[in-house]
C-alpha cells in the first residue's frame, strides 16, 4: 500500500520504499563482509520484522537461513517491561551458529537484551543484531546494536512491517503517525 492510500494518517513520510530499499542493500553488504566464510541464521521478530527480513535476505548474494521468534512483553500500556513471555520459539537449535536477529525498531531495547541473553544461553557461536529503525532510548541499552538502517527521534512511526493497532504494515513506506489517528 502506498501513502497516498491513507492521506492524512501520516505528518510526514521518512523514507520511501527506494530508501529503504538502498539501505538495506548497504547493510547487507556490510554483512556479507563480516560472516564471510561463515554459515549464517536471520532471526526475525514476529511481526514487526517480516518486511525487513523479506528484504534484508533477498540482498544477499549468499546463502542464509531463516527462523522466527514471536514474544510478547508484559508492560503497562505502550512500555515495555523487559519481562518477556516466548509465544513461538525457533524451529533451529542454534548451538555453534552464528545467529544475526532482524528487526523493524529499537525503542527502549528491553524486549531485545531479554531476547539476546535469552539466545545467548543456547551456546551459538555469535549474537549480533540489525535493525532497520533505532529510536534514541535505545542508545541506553546494554546490548550493541551492530547493523542500524537509521537512527531516528522519539516519534510514532508506522509503515514497513510496523503498526499502529494493527494498522498500517503493509505501507511501502515509513512514516510520523498524524497526532489525529490516536488522539
Ligand atoms: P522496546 O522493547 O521498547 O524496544 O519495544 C520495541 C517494540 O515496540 C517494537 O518491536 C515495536 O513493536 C514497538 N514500537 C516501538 N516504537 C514504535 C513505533 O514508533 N511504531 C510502532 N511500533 C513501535
Amino acid at each position: 500500500m502506498d501513502a497516498e492510500h491513507i492521506d492524512g494518517d501520516l505528518v510526514e513520510i521518512l523514507y520511501t520504499e527506494k530508501d529503504i530499499q538502498n539501505r538495506l542493500r548497504e547493510l547487507a553488504d556490510e554483512v556479507q563482509a563480516d560472516y564471510e566464510g561463515h554459515d549464517l541464521l536471520l532471526v526475525g521478530v514476529l511481526k514487526g520484522a517480516v518486511m525487513v527480513m523479506a528484504d534484508l535476505a533477498r540482498s544477499f548474494d549468499r546463502h542464509v537461513t531463516m527462523d522466527w521468534m514471536a514474544v510478547s512483553s508484559y508492560g503497562s500500556g505502550t512500555k515495555s517491561s523487559g519481562v518477556v513471555r516466548i509465544l513461538k520459539d525457533l524451529d533451529t537449535d542454534i548451538s555453534g551458529r552464528h545467529v544475526l536477529i532482524v528487526e523493524d525498531i529499537i525503542d527502549t531495547g528491553l524486549t531485545l537484551s531479554w531476547l539476546v541473553a535469552n539466545l545467548r544461553s543456547r551456546a551459538p557461536a555469535s549474537v549480533e543484531i540489525c535493525t532497520l529503525l533505532r529510536k534514541p532510548d535505545a542508545l541506553q541499552m546494554s546490548v550493541d546494536v551492530k547493523y542500524v538502517g537509521y537512527d531516528i527521534p522519539h516519534e510514532f512511526v508506522v509503515g514497513y512491517g510496523l503498526d499502529f493497532d494493527e494498522r498500517y504494515r503493509n505501507l511501502r513506506c515509513v512514516g510520523t503517525l498524524a497526532p489525529s489517528v490516536y488522539s
